[in-house]
């Protein structure tokens, strides 16, 4: 696991869009795997001013999305759909039908995932995974205790995720306690992994994530199982990590 520490967010999402870059212009067809959430944001603004400074083409690109909540339609504003549209897909030149999301609104949630699955498995794989993680711990919306090998599914939210999430809904009642997520299998799976965080309450998650026990009431600690896992975190998300200079000494001396 790489772990890369920086003060601010902002070059941190530059250090993420290098290594999409990267990933593009060595495969222009590139599988990226797609996170919502405030923190990737900055990433996203910074792939739109790639693309409309620099050319960074999105044509043959595809796309697949960790989640989305049960019961909301694409065009419902809370979706993670519309998060997607608003946030990246209309602002760059990617083909919709290359763009995957799970159907929260389907009447068959196993046939989805499964179908899921195999979408990814039809694309290749995925290239590169963007993650976030839960004040819980979670990856996707792979909650506590989710098995490690688990694949897109149906999951129930915690209470805690509840809350952290309840300011994107007007009220309680809007707000899906069931979600279709990928599996923590499926994640692993990825060729390489990027986790992002910013802030302090992302700060005990990460500890526990990057530094403790593999464990399924960590979900993100499931990275320590990957082959080529990268953490990028500020100050304040990496602040309980007890290595922090060892961190700093590998980075400072990557070959550049
Ligand atoms: P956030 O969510 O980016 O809004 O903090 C992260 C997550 O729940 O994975």
């Amino acid at each position: 696991m790489e772990v890369i520490l920086k003060s601010d967010p902002e070059s941190l999402c530059r250090l993420a869009a290098d290594m999409i870059t990267d990933l593009m212009q060595r495969k222009p067809d590139a599988v990226l795997g797609l996170a919502t959430g405030s923190t990737p944001l900055k990433l996203y603004a910074e792939l739109i001013r790639r693309h409309r400074e620099e050319g960074l083409d999105f044509s043959r690109v595809r796309t697949f999305n960790l989640d989305e909540y049960v019961g909301l339609g694409p065009d419902h504003p809370q979706s993670y759909a519309s998060y997607m549209r608003n946030h990246f897909f209309s602002s760059v030149n990617v083909h919709p039908d290359s763009t995957h999301i799970p159907n929260g609104f389907t009447e068959d949630i196993p046939a989805e995932c499964a179908a899921y699955e195999q979408a990814i498995q039809d694309a290749g794989g995925i290239d590169l995974q963007i993650l976030g993680i839960g004040t819980d711990g979670h990856i996707g919306f792979n909650e506590p205790t989710s098995s490690l090998t688990s694949r897109t599914r149906i999951k129930t939210l915690t209470a805690r995720t509840l809350a952290d999430n309840a300011r994107f809904f007007e009220q309680e009642a809007d707000q899906p306690h069931h979600v279709i997520t990928m599996g923590i299998g499926t994640i692993l799976e990825s060729r390489q992994a990027v986790l992002l965080a910013f802030g302090d309450s992302k700060a005990d998650a990460i500890a526990q994530a990057v530094e403790g026990p593999l464990t399924a009431s960590v979900p993100a600690s499931a990275l320590q199982l990957h082959p080529k896992a990268h953490v990028f975190v500020d100050e304040a998300a990496g602040s309980q990590l007890e290595r922090q200079d060892y961190y700093r000494w590998v980075y400072d001396q990557k070959p550049r």
